[in-house]
């Protein structure tokens, strides 16, 4: 067990103990050409000395990298070429600097150290190559990176949840963007890939990481729900996590059976599960909209009035590092009335996205809101606004979000605003819109996501309403 341990902590020094010979052997290589010189005769000495150093540190690289292997980690295939080819090293190298000092005087002299330097050179290189695909994954020199900086989340377009794979188009996408740089072609940690039906069923080295219908015995679920500081949590601290929507879907697709070739319409699907796969579909609806940030550059914010703003405690601050553009939040300033929120008016050009949810704002204060010509983000949810205070907005020409939820705002309110033409989130739960307007919002806001807590309006093609319960 001691033995183990340390063999384990030898292995882990591999990555940094190679970069050893391969900096001793090439210096030794290029003392070896310059020496040849007339001039640099006198460096001759330090050759042999250099190329002893760099075989010597090539055996130990050897022994620490075979130590590391056993963890068998790695790619099988890839490792075993790495392997031999460091044995190569070691071997050339060793070979190299006898014939170099002449100890074995039955091989010809003349070109052959020169033959041996160059073959080094080549194994050297292209061992380096593959110990660094090992542990960096395929193509990582081209790119000149970790993979991670190169992951780019894999999404596959939906256009109708119900119609698509639940594996291929829902949990391998989730699995390939969270688990595969560890669990994949170019490495298999705890001995296990998660790229195909066959590996996922065969398991990792302790268990059967899939357990059919059956979530809670899949370690493939249950490592992933694992508290983040537990060792066993996967994927591991401080690599990109999935979301609790990702997560759930994991959940269901396993309960369910772990099908590799159903349609998600074959599947049960619980009232929880249904808006996480119809979000799924709405995805590339949403993508085609307007960034909620102007493209166009905009002056500064007078300094002056940002500093009135935050002495009444309003949060300030750019929407994206380097921007002029601005969101301001009035959540810590409670007793705010119109003369505060005549304090927007100078930042009006600057100003894109305005929390005021939960204030005591009322209709009153409407028309200065109406007057900001850049706003895309609006939040009114758990204020006084009425219907009157609301047909003030339809100037907000630029308005995408829209919240009001938990406002006495009824159907005719909101109509008042039908024709905000990039207007795509509207939140009203507990509010006086009730399921009887629906079909008539639905139709006032063709493509806009309606949101009443409880329920969802779908976006649908066509004309057709659906009115699907969540909870
Ligand atoms: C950054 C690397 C990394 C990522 C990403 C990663 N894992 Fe792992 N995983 C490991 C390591 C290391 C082990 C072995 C240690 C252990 O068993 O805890 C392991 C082991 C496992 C095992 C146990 C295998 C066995 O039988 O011993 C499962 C199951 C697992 N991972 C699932 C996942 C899932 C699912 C994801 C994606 C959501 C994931 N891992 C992402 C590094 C990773």
């Amino acid at each position: 067990m001691i033995l183990l341990s340390i063999s384990v902590f030898l292995g882990r020094f591999h990555p940094l103990l190679v970069h050893l010979p391969i900096g001793i052997l090439i210096m030794g290589v290029l003392l070896h050409w310059i020496s040849k010189k007339q001039a640099f005769h006198a460096i001759r000495p330090a050759v042999s000395v250099t190329l002893l150093l760099g075989a010597v540190s090539a055996v130990f690289s050897c022994i620490s990298g075979w130590l590391l292997g056993m963890d068998g980690e790695y790619d099988p295939d890839l490792l075993d070429r790495h392997r031999w080819m460091g044995i190569g090293v070691a071997l050339v190298a060793t070979l190299y600097y006898l014939i170099y000092i002449k100890k074995i005087p039955l091989l010809p002299q003349g070109r052959l150290p020169y033959l041996l330097s160059v073959i080094l050179l080549i194994l050297l290189f292209i061992t380096g190559h593959l110990g660094g695909t090992l542990t960096h994954g395929e193509g990582y020199l081209a790119f000149g990176g970790d993979e991670e900086s190169n992951v780019k989340e894999i999404r596959k377009i939906i256009p109708d949840v119900q119609e698509a794979m639940a594996y291929d188009d829902i949990i391998q996408p989730i699995l390939q963007n969270k688990c595969y740089s560890c669990h994949g072609p170019s490495k298999q940690k705890g001995k296990l890939r998660l790229d195909s039906k066959e590996a996922i069923e065969k398991g990792g080295k302790d268990a059967k990481a899939l357990v059919p219908g059956n979530s809670e015995e899949s370690e493939l679920y249950t490592r992933m729900v694992l508290d983040m500081l537990e060792k066993e949590h996967m994927p591991p601290k401080g690599k990109p996590q999935p979301s609790e929507a990702e997560i759930a879907l994991v959940h269901w697709w396993i309960s369910s059976g772990a099908g590799f070739d159903q349609p998600v319409k074959a599947l049960p699907q619980e009232e929880h599960i249904k808006p996480l796969l119809l979000a799924l579909q709405q995805d590339q609806i949403q993508d085609p909209v307007k960034p909620d940030v102007p493209e166009q550059p905009v002056a500064k914010a007078p300094e002056q009035a940002l500093n009135k703003l935050k002495e009444i405690g309003v949060t300030v601050v750019p929407v994206a590092e380097g921007s002029n553009y601005l969101s301001v939040n009035f959540l810590a300033s409670k007793s705010i009335g119109d003369h505060d929120l005549k304090l927007l008016e100078p930042i009006a050009s600057q100003l894109v996205w305005l929390k005021l949810n939960n204030t005591a704002i009322g209709d009153s204060a409407m028309h200065i809101i109406g007057g900001l010509p850049v706003l895309t983000r609006l939040h009114l949810d758990n204020t006084q606004i009425t219907d009157k205070g609301l047909s003030a907005l339809q100037s907000l020409s630029r308005l995408q979000y829209l919240n009001i939820a938990g406002t006495k705002v009824t159907a005719d309110g909101l109509l008042s605003l039908r024709q905000l033409p990039d207007l795509r989130s509207v939140y009203f739960y507990k509010t006086g819109i009730n399921a009887a307007n629906w079909p008539q919002l639905k139709q006032a806001f063709p493509k806009a996501i309606l949101d009443t807590g409880g329920y969802y309006l779908p976006v649908l093609e066509g004309d057709t309403t659906l009115v699907t319960q969540v909870k």
